[in-house]
């Protein structure tokens, strides 16, 4: 099984306060799942639960999805790095130039997280895109964004993992690939439109798995956990 050697499950730590989410954190180990910090958690618990989570051995993704002008993005991101967190995010529709300021900060920092791209958020419609001035198909755009993402020295996008396979033929096997709208097989879809098993999304290719609810709904978490690393 593949989590000897790195875990590519990331949960997804969608909780409103410190101690529930410590309450799921105190029983997992470092070396079978990484955690993702979003907005949410983020504006609630704030850096400090950030560092308890790394000094409690997990590589967590800071999922805040940066996207404002490139000194501001690319301070952001050395905060970022600063904090020692393994992945942080950037929407990639920040243009060139934005990317290209987060690369720099990063790489001019001491401890170097993963830099990933947000293509086209997976809530947004044919329609809603037309809307906003882009008349095009969101498959279009994301492999458009995704490309760029890897030509302004992003290290990989987030993703569906129905895009995977083509993305990592477009942009070469290197590029990593994180994916949300993961479920394992007979786990309820919620609201995720597009869904693919674990094993499913990585025989796809992707890099990271991105499971939040199907984890942290569950009434014995690490059983849940156990469960998708067998089926990986
Ligand atoms: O509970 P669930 O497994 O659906 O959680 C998925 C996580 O991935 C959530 O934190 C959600 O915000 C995030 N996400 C997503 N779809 C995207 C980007 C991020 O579901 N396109």
């Amino acid at each position: 099984m593949m989590y000897a050697q790195e875990p590519r499950v990331i949960i997804a730590l969608d909780f409103k306060d410190e101690l529930s989410t410590l309450l799921l954190v105190d029983q997992l180990q470092p070396d079978l799942c990484r955690l993702k910090v979003g907005k949410e958690l983020f504006v609630r618990c704030g850096p400090s639960l950030v560092n308890k989570l790394i000094n409690k051995g997990f590589d967590v993704f800071l999922d805040l999805k940066f996207h404002d002008i490139p000194n501001t993005v690319a301070a952001a991101c050395q905060a970022a790095a600063d904090m020692g967190v393994w992945m942080v995010n950037v929407h990639a529709s920040g243009g060139r130039k934005m990317m290209e300021y987060a690369r720099e900060a990063i790489d001019k920092s001491d401890h170097k997280p993963l830099l990933i791209g947000v293509t086209v958020l997976t809530s947004l419609s044919r329609l809603d895109i037309a809307e906003v001035g882009l008349d095009i198909e969101p498959a279009i755009q994301v492999s458009r964004l995704a490309e760029l993402a890897r030509d302004s020295g992003l290290d990989g996008v987030v993703c569906s993992p129905l895009e995977v396979s083509n993305l990592k033929q477009q942009l070469g096997q290197e590029f990593c690939l994180v994916t949300p709208g993961v479920r394992p097989a007979g786990a309820a879809i919620g609201d995720q439109q597009r869904v693919m098993t674990p094993s499913e999304a990585l025989s796809a290719g992707s890099d990271y798995l991105v499971i939040g609810r199907p984890i942290t709904a569950s009434s014995n978490p690490i059983q849940a956990l156990n469960d998708i690393i067998s089926e990986c």
